[in-house]
């Protein structure tokens, strides 16, 4: 939910910290701030707001540090309200820390610690590990580091520093994401990669429970033992260049531009002899045929797209599907089985709900398969076979490319499970995996026709209240329109099952409110078409997103929103392009913050 950053070198670290937090942002962006080791003490330096709006000019006030070390954290609040003094770094003269995640025995501790003579200056979680530091510091940090995990209960990504260890840095983790970069005579450490690519490449993953002891020199990890650990050197794909926004406006219109080769970079690689396989994450045909149910978890739009992969494997697999959102999943005693499959959808890996179902799938013995678009990421290495999405960092809080890829995740998992059941022939497996590699290009299409939606978000940028119609994956997709209008734009609307609005719903249509009809379905047009005309009767002004091919009347619909045809089953990855960018648009119309929202962080890393 936060970034946090550390640097140790021959630098000055201030601007390094400050450059990295800024590429974090997108994390978590209330509250912001630096420590640094400053002649023989701390600084610390933080500020509510964001880092140009609080951090910088705190800086500017302090004058230019010498520091060649130091931690930060840029905040989303989960305990105390964004303010300076929960802001982090926290801690004391002698020992200072950024934090990532929730303590949930927080409280207990901080009673003994107060039994113990402490006080407490801020609302956070945090600073009590901060105080426990302090307390179990006896000249040996990592003693200190050791004795304080041990008692600490729930979700943390933790960088420390102690006075006494000038330029030194520990950093540990348990759920919450870090990793270690490294330099020619300088280290870093991150959130993720996003902060320190204009920086390294190269970087090691802890796990969980794992210390790292970082200086200007390099990094040794140790276990909880005091045991030096071994450990693998990665290098990122990515380049600077991908994080950074490429002369589009917004991280969300150059991630939209970005869906056809995000596709195609998750398509290719996975299909073998024409049809998709799953082979290389360890599922095999044989565990596909032998899966009673399949069980599809997420939150948002990652289950949103748990929702089209339900229709796409329903309809040619014929295996039951349960989607569930993680939240609801962990805590309704779910009725999955050892002989079932657990899918668990996550763009950042890091969702701490979809963490946590996927440990209960994993508890329960069901199988459990990943798809993820972080490398790496807590969901990534928790899972027994994980499959990377590829869409590269989505940086925008609303998401677009990874849903797209999700959904290309799904229709791939969706083929090899109906082709190893023997519901549909290899002929046709590959039939469709060709349709689905032409998807691309489709897309595109649909990019480039972006003067259909502007007009739409012009007409509906000052409605109270919108509906997004639809039947059958129509409907799954309308889920995630809904969401992308409402985060980005803060419009209300709710997508609605086409058939269901007579039974109440269509109480709330009044003369001139917008209602968004996805009618792509060949097969149940007629019928969404008969929804639109109940509505329009009604005084709705109605938005028909429908096929090229598709025979409308002229009085059917206020505006037509046209897409290329392909296979009904793939329409999902067409249709999504319209609704995403009708919700781009009237958001710019309506001068939102586009990239970050109001209230969201990227990526949801507490329950
Ligand atoms: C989607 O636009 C939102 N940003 C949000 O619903 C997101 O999909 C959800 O938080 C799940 O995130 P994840 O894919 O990283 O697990
Ligand atoms: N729980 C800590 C706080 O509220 C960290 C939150 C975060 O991960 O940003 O300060």
């Amino acid at each position: 939910m936060c970034g946090i950053v550390g640097y140790a070198g021959q630098r000055p670290c201030e601007e390094i910290l400050v450059r990295s937090l800024k590429n974090l942002e997108y994390r978590g962006y209330d509250s912001a701030g630096i420590a640094v080791f400053e002649g023989d003490r701390l600084k610390t330096v933080k500020a509510q707001g964001s880092i140009d709006n609080g951090l910088v000019p705190k800086l500017e006030q302090v004058g230019q540090l010498s520091a060649v070390a130091g931690i930060g954290h840029t905040r989303w609040a989960t305990h105390g309200e964004p303010s300076d003094i929960n802001a982090h770094p926290i801690g004391n003269a002698r020992v200072s820390i950024v934090h990532n995640g929730i303590i949930e025995n927080y409280r207990r501790l901080k009673e003994f610690l107060i039994s113990k003579g402490y006080s407490f200056e801020s609302q956070t979680d945090t600073e009590t590990v901060a105080k426990l530091l302090d307390y179990n510091y006896k000249g040996d940090p990592l003693e200190a580091v050791t004795a304080t995990i041990a008692e600490l209960e729930g979700a943390y990504s933790l960088s420390i520093i102690f006075r006494e260890h000038k330029n030194k840095i520990y950093a540990v983790r348990k759920e919450s994401p870090l990793i270690v970069g490294t330099g020619k005579g300088e280290m870093f450490i991150a959130s993720d990669m996003t902060a320190i690519l204009e920086y390294t490449r190269e970087y090691y993953l802890p796990e969980a429970g794992e210390i790292a002891e970082v200086d200007k020199d390099g990094v040794t990890f140790y276990d909880v033992h005091g045991n030096v650990l071994e450990k693998e050197l990665n290098t990122a794909e990515w380049d600077v260049t991908a994080a950074q926004k490429g002369g589009f406006e917004h991280f969300m219109l150059k991630e939209i531009h970005e869906q056809p080769a995000a596709l195609k970079n998750t398509l290719t690689p996975r299909i073998v002899d024409g049809m998709p396989s799953f082979e290389e994450c360890g599922l095999t045909d044989e565990m596909l045929r032998n899966y009673k149910n399949v069980f599809i978890v997420g939150c948002g739009s990652a289950m949103h797209a748990g929702m089209v992969g339900k229709y796409v494997i329903e309809e040619i697999a014929r295996t039951p599907v349960i989607v569930d959102i993680a939240s609801e999943f962990q805590y309704r005693n779910p009725l999955i089985t050892k002989d079932d499959l657990l899918v668990i959808i996550s763009q950042s890996g890091e969702t701490a709900d979809t963490l946590s179902a996927l440990k209960l799938g994993k508890r329960i013995g069901a199988d459990t398969l990943a798809a993820v678009n972080v490398a790496g990421s807590s969901i990534d290495r928790e899972a027994k076979m994980s499959v990377k999405t590829l869409a590269g960092p989505e940086i925008s809080v609303c998401s677009t490319k990874a849903y797209m890829v999700q959904c290309a995740f799904m229709y791939m998992f969706a083929l090899r499970l109906a082709y190893a059941r023997g519901t549909i022939t290899a002929d046709k497996c590959r039939e469709y995996t060709a349709k689905l590699l032409e998807t691309p290009q489709l897309i595109q299409e649909c990019i480039d026709r972006k003067e259909q939606y502007q007009r739409v978000a012009a007409n509906i940028m000052n409605a109270e209240s919108l509906l997004y119609i639809g039947r059958g994956l129509d409907y799954a997709l309308s889920m995630e329109g809904s969401l992308k209008l409402k985060e980005i734009s803060y419009i209300h609307s709710e997508s609605y099952a086409g058939g269901e609005l007579k039974h109440g719903t269509i109480s709330l249509i009044e003369d001139g409110m917008p209602v968004i009809a996805v009618a792509t379905q060949t097969s149940l047009y007629p019928k969404t078409a008969s929804n639109v005309e109940q509505v329009k009767s009604r005084g709705a002004k109605v938005v028909l997103v429908c096929r090229d091919s598709a025979e409308v009347g002229a009085e059917a619909a206020d505006f037509l929103v046209r897409l290329p045809d392909t296979d009904d089953l793939l329409m999902p990855l067409v249709a999504v392009v319209p609704l995403q960018m009708m919700a781009y648009y009237t958001a710019l119309d309506r001068e939102c913050s586009i990239d970050k929202p109001r209230n969201l962080a990227k990526s949801v890393t507490v329950e």
